[in-house]
């Protein structure tokens, strides 16, 4: 019974205040106590550190359940298991829901999942990117069904919202059975260390079902998801550096699939200048010598800044976003520093999924190639790199966003034609002097187009190694040569590295005016 005359605005203020003291302070205060003591901010911290200082607006914090099942209508505070509502990032306007462990657990209930959807629903109407912050014991338990009703409605919001608004899942407690497929249709997934897992069954029912003995952390913790499954985009050491990895993410994003890309303010140097002849120095004579490909990445974009995700997963190859002339670009490149720059399984799923985000949000994509080839094996064969390496191809050839490529060395076989090939739909293609464009490497062609004459050494005593370089040097000198694509004009130059920078500044401005689109159609079938 509330203590404060109902029947006065005087009255009615202060009753506001009363509940409103409960819904946000009071349990705020219990939340703390709880959280803090697990090492953990609560939901509402969460929300403030992530969003710009004073721009939160909270929703639904007057929301209560309305089971009696369990006695659970003994207890039914306000706002239940999540906290949702809007505020800028950089100024710029986002949604956002936060769960609280403290209410039940975070679990989700039909009123929280009411919360959730009604947050998404705004998020996708005004077309502004959504986070998720998860920290839940997953279904209500009391709920039963209506509870898995729920996740069914937000299953089906991420999907639609999917390519038309970004969003980003930051996984910051348990997030356990059927509930970790929500951030798994989302965008960017990030996992902070120690405190985050997610698995789909977790390790009683794996004991019991397999007999496999496996902890909480290894079976679905953040190092497990960003270096093994590839399910988390980024490994943040703790809350504050998973919301700023947030923060910093989206200023690379568009709002959603129609908005314009963010532009910052940058002066570009447009001539060769004495950093870029830096770059000239970077390939080894040996081709079988590693660089690191971050060093090319840093050299193009604006202030070397670039954002890197899923660094741990597959680091064959590179992806994140960067700038030039202030403006995001989506960075695709071979890593020779890992398995030679090969392309696996993990790594095609890793850079398709990239590159048609990329594309869904207008984001142009730079690739830089340096690749051997396909990883051979059974392994892979077995585990479907024909369908599953498949996606990069889909993935490049759908694109329709302006796309740049550069070769600085290696493009073998397929894995050229898949690395943003000018005939899968680049549009500026350009290669370093040390770029060598063929079938195969050379020593591999020599053991194929040679073998006679290698056996004929072999009678005749010679030094077999030392032909068998020379022929192959021939073959990388006149079948391999960059100067053979441009003749035929599969390449749009030859550039010398230093170039490169100002040379990406202007294909980006050249191809700002790009349109093309596909046959109309109701969705194409990538193989999955
Ligand atoms: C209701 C829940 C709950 C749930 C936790 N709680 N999970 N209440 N429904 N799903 C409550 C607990 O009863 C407890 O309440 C409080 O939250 C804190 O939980 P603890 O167990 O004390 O916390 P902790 O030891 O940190 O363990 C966290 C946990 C564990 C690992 C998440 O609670 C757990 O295993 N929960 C069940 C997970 C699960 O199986 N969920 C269903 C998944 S299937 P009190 O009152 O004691 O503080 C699913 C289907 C989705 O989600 C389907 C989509 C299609």
């Amino acid at each position: 019974m509330k203590t404060t005359d109902q029947f006065t605005t005087a009255g009615k203020l202060a009753d506001l205040k009363d509940r409103y003291h409960e819904a946000v302070i009071a349990s705020g205060e219990v939340a703390k106590e709880k959280q803090h003591a697990k090492g953990k901010m609560t939901a509402r911290e969460r929300i403030t550190e992530l969003l710009d200082p004073g721009s939160f607006v909270e929703l639904d914090e007057f929301v209560r359940h309305r089971t009696t099942a369990f006695g659970m209508d003994a207890k039914r505070p306000y706002g239940d298991a999540v906290v949702t509502g809007t505020g800028t990032i950089h100024g710029r306007q986002v949604a956002v829901y936060s769960q609280d462990f403290t209410v039940f657990g975070g679990s989700l209930g039909e009123v929280a999942g009411e919360k959730i959807i009604k947050v998404m629903d705004l998020a996708l109407k005004t077309g502004v990117p959504i986070f998720g912050i998860l920290d839940s014991g997953g279904a209500r338990i009391q709920e039963g069904v209506v509870a898995l009703g729920k996740y069914g409605e937000i299953f089906r919001r991420n999907t639609a919202a999917s390519g038309v608004i970004p969003q980003i899942s930051i996984i910051m407690g348990p997030a356990a059975g059927g509930a970790v497929y929500s951030p798994a249709l989302t965008d960017f997934v990030i996992m902070v260390d120690k405190t985050s897992q997610m698995f789909v069954t977790g390790p009683d029912v794996i004991k019991t079902v397999t007999g496999e003995d496996v902890g909480m952390e290894e079976l679905g913790g953040a190092l497990t998801h960003n270096s093994i499954s590839g399910v988390s985009h980024y490994l943040a050491s703790d809350e504050s550096d998973a919301l700023d990895y947030a923060r910093t993410l989206v200023s690379f994003l568009p709002d959603n699939n129609m908005a314009e890309l963010p532009v910052y303010e940058s002066n570009v140097e447009l001539e060769i200048t004495e950093a870029d002849r830096k770059i000239n120095t970077l390939i080894p004579d040996s081709t079988n010598q590693p660089y690191d490909v971050h060093e090319v990445i840093r050299h193009v974009v604006d202030n070397q800044d670039f954002l890197e995700v899923q660094p741990l997963f597959a680091p064959n190859i590179v992806i994140g976003f960067a700038r030039v002339e202030g403006r995001s670009v989506g960075i695709v490149a071979n890593q020779p520093s890992q398995m030679a720059g090969t392309l696996n399984i993990e790594a095609g799923e890793k850079a398709s999924r990239f590159v048609r985000f990329c594309d869904a949000f207008s984001i142009p994509i730079l690739t830089l190639v340096d690749v051997p080839g396909f990883l051979p094996g059974t392994d892979q064969e077995w585990t479907g790199v024909i369908r599953r390496g498949a996606k990069l191809l889909y993935a490049y050839a759908e694109a329709t966003v302006p796309l740049v490529t550069v070769i600085t060395r290696k493009a073998y076989g397929g894995a050229y034609i898949v690395m943003g090939s000018k005939q899968l739909g680049a549009d500026i293609n350009l290669a370093w002097p040390t770029a060598e464009i063929a079938v195969m490497g050379g020593q591999g062609a020599v053991n194929i187009l040679y073998r006679n004459e290698i056996k004929q050494a072999e009678g005749a005593g010679e030094d077999v190694a030392a032909v068998r370089t020379k022929l192959a040097n021939e073959y990388t000198y006149n079948v391999a040569s960059p100067f053979l694509a441009a003749e035929r004009g599969e390449l749009d130059g030859v550039i010398e590295p230093a170039a490169t920078r100002v040379a990406v500044i202007k294909a980006l401005r050249s191809l700002r005016g790009k349109r093309a689109s596909l046959p109309p159609k109701k969705h194409g079938n990538i193989p999955l």
